[in-house]
This record gives structure tokens, sequence and C-alpha cells, in this order.
């Protein structure tokens, strides 16, 4: 039995009920995962049409889309009292939205939905959801040497169908076998490498080799998520994608400023933290920052030698502020980076900071691990069993 539920409150005197107590935990032996937990990977050839792009990405993937798109429906319905009007409304009008996206991303949809059999309107949909539940852990350190590491965990389907047998979440369930990495290439070299569900085609979470590396973490705030997604549905359609500017980022972007500036000048559809990490450690200015953006504008810049010195770490709070007392991965993250010290700044570092719980949790659906001299992007399926809160 599953069971929808926007009401937290609620929520945790019934999760209370079902999951054991666990204990905050630094893990330090959860490097390297089995080969089982690694991620397929395709080329996707920029130089393409972009209707051809993702067809060999996308083709088997059909009926898992659409699984995952059946929950986000129920979801929206639920939203709205259990009307399915909203959902039928999406199905109609998702050509319509298509219209008024930017290319070449409306015609890359029009290719995926095509290569799945799904309605375009479906596709436009699953694209969009991302916008607005991205809950996570992004991290950028420097070792001794000043060689800089990326590392985030991406945790997706908070509210989306607590599965109250499994002690899961229905969506993140459905999202792993999505999980694959992507090497955006043009003339044959690469121009980036990326994390991404099958059928989405923004960016989340990517590595340009020898410049870059950027994560996107969810911002929640009045003015965004829910109310954002409500309003983008219902017509009023001002700002960027978040995902596309990322795509933009990493396709154009020569360099760690021009990716900061470019990050911090669109108007977006919904806040977000974006996580950025340059290629130099030496000098005067560390590279790596958070940005902090609310839809309009930028609302602060946080450089790693203000935070940390040696590193820099975000999950859904504003720097300034205290994270949400339920929701506090935080405040167990400095203290697993602590207990590591700058000496165990690695990709087995990081990896395992990431896996220890809370940071580790039943949204996580993937660690991603990134370097950006070697061009190095390492990926694997994370699962949090029990005793293991939920998000
Ligand atoms: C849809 O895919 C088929 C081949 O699978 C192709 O022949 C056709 O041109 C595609 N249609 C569009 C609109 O891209
Ligand atoms: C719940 O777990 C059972 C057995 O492990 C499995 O068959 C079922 O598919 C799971 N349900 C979901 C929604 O993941
Ligand atoms: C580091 O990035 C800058 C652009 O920000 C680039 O000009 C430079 O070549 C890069 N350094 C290396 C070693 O690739
Ligand atoms: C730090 O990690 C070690 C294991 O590497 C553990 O024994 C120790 O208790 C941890 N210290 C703290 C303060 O968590």
């Amino acid at each position: 039995m599953r069971i929808f539920l926007v009401c937290f409150v609620a929520f945790i005197s019934l999760i209370n009920c079902q999951i054991p107590p666990f204990t905050e935990e630094c893990v330090d032996n959860a490097y390297p995962p089995p080969e089982s937990r690694k991620v397929p990977s395709y080329v996707v050839n920029l130089d393409l049409p972009a209707a051809q792009r993702w067809t060999h990405v996308v083709k088997n993937k059909g009926p898992e889309i659409k699984k995952l798109l059946d929950e986000f429906k129920s979801f929206i319905s639920d939203i709205f009292n259990g009307s399915q009007a909203i959902v039928n409304f999406i199905d109609k009008e998702g050509p319509a939205f298509d219209e008024t996206l930017p290319q070449p991303f409306a015609d890359e949809m029009r290719g995926i939905a095509n290569a799945t059999g799904l309605k375009l309107g479906e596709i436009v949909f699953f694209n969009i959801f991302y916008e607005f539940f991205t809950v996570c852990t992004s991290i950028v350190a420097q070792d001794p040497k000043g060689t800089l590491y990326h590392a985030r965990n991406l945790d997706f389907g908070l509210f989306l169908g607590w599965d109250i047998k499994n002690n899961t979440w229905a969506v993140t369930e459905l999202l792993r076998p999505l999980v694959i990495i992507v090497d955006f290439q043009k003339g044959g070299q690469t121009v980036f490498k990326s994390v991404n569900f099958a059928g989405y085609i923004g960016i989340l979470t990517a590595i340009k080799p020898k410049l870059f590396t950027l994560t996107m973490n969810e911002r929640f705030n009045k003015d965004g998520g829910y109310i954002g997604l409500m309003e983008w549905i219902l017509g009023e359609r001002t700002g960027q994608w978040m995902g596309f500017l990322t795509r933009q980022v990493m396709e154009s972007a020569s360099g760690f400023l021009e990716a900061k500036v470019m990050l911090s000048n669109e108007e977006m559809l919904a806040p977000a933290y974006f996580i950025l990490g340059g290629n130099k450690t030496s000098g005067l200015y560390q590279q790596g920052c958070v940005i902090t953006r609310a839809r309009e504008f930028v609302v602060d810049v946080w450089d790693m030698e203000s935070a940390n010195g040696w590193y820099i770490l975000e999950t859904n709070y504003d720097h300034w502020s205290a994270p949400l007392f339920l929701d506090d991965r935080r405040t167990p993250a400095h203290h697993c980076m602590g207990n590591m010290t700058q000496q165990g700044v690695s990709i087995k570092g990081l990896h395992n900071v990431l896996s220890s719980r809370p940071v580790l949790n039943k949204l996580t659906t993937y660690t991603a691990l990134m370097q950006v001299d070697s061009g190095h992007l390492e990926v694997w399926l994370q699962y949090c069993p029990d005793p293991c809160i939920p998000w």
C-alpha cells in the first residue's frame, strides 16, 4: 500500500512507528562498492540533429519512464484531491508546452517521445519534475596537495509515494534503474560528462574536464518549489528551466568564472543552489563556491575560503541559517568531513562521507565523485537499508 502525504508532521508520527531508530555514523569502509552498483554510460553526440541525439539512450527505457511518470501524476492528482483534470491537462497541453521551450531542448524532447512511444506532454512533464524535488548533499574539497574533488549525493522523491511495506520511496526506487553517465561529445571529443536519469535532458551533476564541475541542489523557499511548478503548468512561464541553464553552462562556459556569472544572472523557474568547483586552488581565489539563487536574482555567493578553507558543503538550506530540524544532514556531513580530515580527501574518503547515515538516506539514488584535472567521473547507485532515515 502506498500513501501520499504532503504534511511533514503527520508523516513523522507515521514514520516513528515504522522505522527502528538509527544512529549517526561516519563509515570508513563503504568504498569501493560492489560492481553491481555501477551505472551504464552513453555517448550523446551534439553534432546530430537534436531529435536524434537521445534515441539510443532511451529506446528501451519507455516502460520504466512510464512507471515513474505514473507516480509523478498520482502525486499531482493527489495535490488536487484526486482530480484527474490536471493530469489530462498535462497530456493534452504537453505539445503546446514544448512549443514554448527553447531549442535544442524542444526537439530533443520530441525525439525522446518518438523513441519511447510516450506522449510529448509526458516527456515534458518528466523533465520538469527535477526542477523541484532534488534534495541533496554536495561537497567541493581539496586535498593537502591542492587537488580539487567535487562529490554529491542525489536524493530524490520526497513525498512521492512512501511504501509502507518496503520502507522505501516509490520514486526513488523507480529512478535507480534510470541512472546513467552521459558523455556529451562534439567532433568526437568530450565536451562534458554528466550523470542523468534516462529521458531527462537537463543537468544536475556534471564535469567539464580540466575546467570545472557543477552540481545543483534544490532550494526550498516561499516563492519556489510546488508553487513554481503549478504556475508553470498553469501557464505562467517566465524564467529559464534550471536544467537547461546548467546544460548551457556545461556546453558553453570556458571556465569557472564564466560559469559563475552565467549561473548568477538568468531568471529561473525555481530557486536553487549551484555548487561550482573550478580547477585552481593556489593564489588568491580558490575555486569552489555555493551560489544561492532566488528565482530572479542571486542571493549570495559563498566561497570555499570563507566556508572552511579546505572544503565547502551544501545540503538544501541557506548556509547562513540553520537547517530544518527534521532534516539536518548538514551537521552530520560536517562531522564526518571533520573526522576524515583534509588528509583523507579523495574519491574514497568523500564516498565514505556520502555513505554515512543520515547523509545517506532512503531518498539517495546515487553518489557521484569527480576530479576536475583528470576529468574523472564515477557514479555508484546507493541504497540505505534499515535502520535508515527516510530523508
Ligand atoms: C520517429 O522515429 C522514426 C524512426 O524510429 C523516424 O523515422 C521518424 O522520422 C521520427 N519522427 C520524428 C518526428 O522525429
Ligand atoms: C516491495 O518489496 C517487494 C519484495 O521485496 C517487491 O516485490 C516489490 O516490488 C516492492 N515494491 C516496490 C513498490 O518497490
Ligand atoms: C583552468 O581553467 C582556465 C579557465 O578558467 C583555463 O584557461 C585553464 O587552461 C585551466 N587550467 C588547466 C590546467 O587546464
Ligand atoms: C572518526 O572515525 C573513526 C573511524 O575512522 C571512529 O573510530 C571515530 O569514533 C570517529 N570519531 C568521531 C568523533 O566520530
